[in-house]
């Protein structure tokens, strides 16, 4: 497993999900494997190392901040969870709505996987059950032959069940989570008595997220939404908040590869967080107005420029990520389809790279001088 692009998080985090439960004295919800306090304590962190034994040897565990913004709503997140009704995070792309998703149902069930990717293409099946047609064709319908999908699983083992981007599925789909969410109950026509009904156990619950620029939350029929709890996830407010989650994320997704070496200074670490900070604000610190960018210029496609700039610093720099990486890597993660997109970041290196270049403050000079790697307007 350890060639794997990505772990899930139960299996990124099993030390600190260990060292959570070791330590958790605290009264769980049924089908819970870890408290309400120690689900909190895993996704903003813990101020003390916590010990704990793995494969014999004491480790001291450090409890990371996963999520950075309001921590009120990560309780409220968690208190929903143990209610009856659904959690459904809404708010522009690149909010961390999937990766606090991810992160809960790891503290929660111990499992992300139970996921289901919300698509117009998206059929019943894929999210309740399918069929082994070789087996119903020989035998006719029976459990044997049933594929379980992530609602049958999450409902029968008292599981989370994350469901992304719910608004972008056809309602017949969405539909069939108003079954799941009210009556907690899902049926298998096809299978006579007992095993035709699974009635979920507790733990379950379902996870959607929904992206507001994409088309379709209002689209969401009412009696769905009155399944949900709607929580609104909006981007970082605080730079240096979003520094910090800029260079802890480029940190682990450089790990163990060719720009794990590859060092990443505070000062152009600033200048890539403050240009998508400000952009996307529309807005400078020292409130001169920008012109807005219609791609988005989330957290997350900071990481990504942040992470491009260190694999090419590690192939073609030397090792060290310099201002002119991250603007090379910059237009191609802004233009995306609308051209007017390089002329704002034109206008940005005027009105705010500028100014900043000529006071000398940090390495804004080299930032300016590194402007001919934009596409020219
Ligand atoms: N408040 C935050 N705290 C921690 N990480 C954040 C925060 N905001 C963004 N990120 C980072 O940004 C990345 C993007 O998050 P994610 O993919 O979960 O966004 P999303 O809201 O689901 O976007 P989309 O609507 O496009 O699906 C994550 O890897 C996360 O590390
Ligand atoms: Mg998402």
């Amino acid at each position: 497993m350890t060639d794997a692009i990505r772990l899930p998080v139960e299996q990124a985090r099993a030390d600190e999900l260990a060292a959570l439960a070791a330590h958790d004295s605290g009264v769980k919800p049924e089908g819970w494997a870890l408290s309400p306090r120690a689900v909190e304590r895993f996704i903003l962190g813990h101020d003390d190392p916590l010990e704990v034994e793995i494969d014999g040897a004491t480790r001291s565990v450090e409890i990371t901040r996963k999520f950075f913004g309001d921590d009120i709503l990560v309780q409220r997140c968690i208190v929903t969870l143990a209610s009856d009704r659904g959690l459904l995070l809404v708010g522009e792309p690149g909010t961390a709505k999937s990766w606090l998703s991810e992160h809960l149902a790891a503290a929660i069930s111990g499992d992300s996987r139970l996921t289901v990717q919300g698509s117009a293409g998206l059929t019943e099946d894929q999210i309740k059950y399918a069929w082994n047609y070789a087996l119903l064709l020989a035998e006719g319908p029976s459990p044997k032959a049933l594929v379980p999908a992530p609602l049958y699983i999450g409902m029968r083992r008292g599981r989370i069940v994350r469901f992304e981007e719910i608004t972008r599925a056809p309602h017949e789909v969405q539909d069939t989570l108003l079954m799941a969410l009210s009556d907690k109950i899902l049926t298998v026509p096809e299978l006579p008595g007992d095993d035709g009904v699974v009635l979920a156990r507790r733990g379950f619950n379902i996870i959607a997220t929904a992206n507001t620029r994409d088309r379709g939350v209002n689209e969401m029929s009412s009696a769905l939404k009155r399944r949900f709890n709607f929580e609104t996830v909006v981007p970082v407010a605080d730079l240096n908040q979003e520094i910090r989650i800029v260079r802890e994320q480029v940190a682990r997704l450089t790990a163990g590869g060719p720009a794990a070496e590859v060092a990443l200074p505070d000062d152009v670490l600033e200048l890539l967080v403050t240009t998508f900070h400000e952009v996307r604000r529309g807005q400078t610190a020292d409130g001169v107005k920008l012109d807005r960018t219609s791609a988005v210029m989330s957290t997350a496609e900071a990481v990504s420029v942040g992470l491009d700039s260190a694999l090419y610093a590690a192939f073609f720099g030397r090792g060290e990520v310099t201002p002119a990486h991250v603007v090379i890597h910059m237009a191609g993660t802004v233009v995306k389809d609308d051209p007017k997109d390089i002329a704002a970041l034109h206008t940005y290196w005027d009105v705010a790279v500028k100014p900043r270049a000529k006071k000398a403050l940090g390495r804004w000079k080299a930032f300016h001088r590194a402007r001919k790697h934009l596409a020219p307007r």
